[in-house]
């Protein structure tokens, strides 16, 4: 979702004004994706490196994520919507890992679709946690075995990763995203509308996946 403090700062907004579209942008983004039978929406809504940002700054968003997770409950549960989430809560405010372990409760039952969210997420932590963990189960580090371990264990891989406003995975999905196609666009994330999706699930399509294969 970059780009989100760019947008609010070229319309001389704070850069929450831009966090508070951004997640508009997402209800709106992933419910169209599930209306076009996308089933796994994964979303990169705090990074690792986040950390780093001004406290009023990572204060602003845990205000947000707050606020997102009892406000959207009612909507996933009535659209058979499942909530994940990848990273490690452990650092989180107890108010807001309370909002998302409840989230994660109460839509657990749930087939249809999954919301999976980066939370203090970062592809090589995650993988240290799935190295860890294969290591105290005593297995050997085969491919699958690792894939088992991940934060992601229960889904796909991803088959698309649309990146807005830069040009790098900001140690995203590293495992996951081996054989992802990649999007990227100019354009910043809360202006990323219906119309970007579908050119961007578009240009997917007219791709060619051979996954190392000659064909
Ligand atoms: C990237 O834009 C966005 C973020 C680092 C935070 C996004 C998180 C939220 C909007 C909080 C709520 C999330 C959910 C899932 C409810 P940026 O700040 O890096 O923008 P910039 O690169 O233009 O400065």
């Amino acid at each position: 979702m970059d780009g989100n403090g760019r947008w609010a700062e070229k319309r001389l907004l704070p850069r929450s004004a831009g966090h508070e579209v951004g997640i508009r942008t997402l209800r709106k983004v992933a419910d169209k994706c599930f209306e076009r039978g996308i089933g796994v929406v994964s979303i990169y809504a705090f990074s690792t490196e986040n950390w780093k940002r001004p406290k009023d700054e990572v204060d602003k968003l845990f205000g947000l994520l707050k606020r997102f997770f009892i406000k959207e409950l009612k909507h996933m549960k009535q659209n058979g919507i499942r909530l994940a989430v990848m990273g490690d809560l452990s650092a989180f405010p107890a108010d807001v890992r309370e909002a998302v372990e409840n989230a994660l409760r109460e839509t657990a039952h749930n087939t249809k679709y999954v919301l999976n969210i980066g939370l203090s997420y970062g592809g090589r932590a995650e993988l240290v946690r799935a190295v860890q963990r294969l290591t105290a189960a005593g297995e050997a580090p085969t491919e699958a075995a690792i894939s088992k371990y991940l934060d992601t264990a229960a889904l796909p891989d991803p088959d698309l990763l649309v990146r807005t406003c830069e040009k790098r995975l900001s140690n995203f999905m590293l495992w996951q995203c081996a054989y992802t196609e990649i999007y990227f666009t100019d354009t910043p994330w809360p202006s990323f509308g219906e119309k970007a999706l579908a050119k961007a699930l578009e240009e997917y399509a007219a791709r060619t996946r051979k996954f190392g294969a000659l064909s």
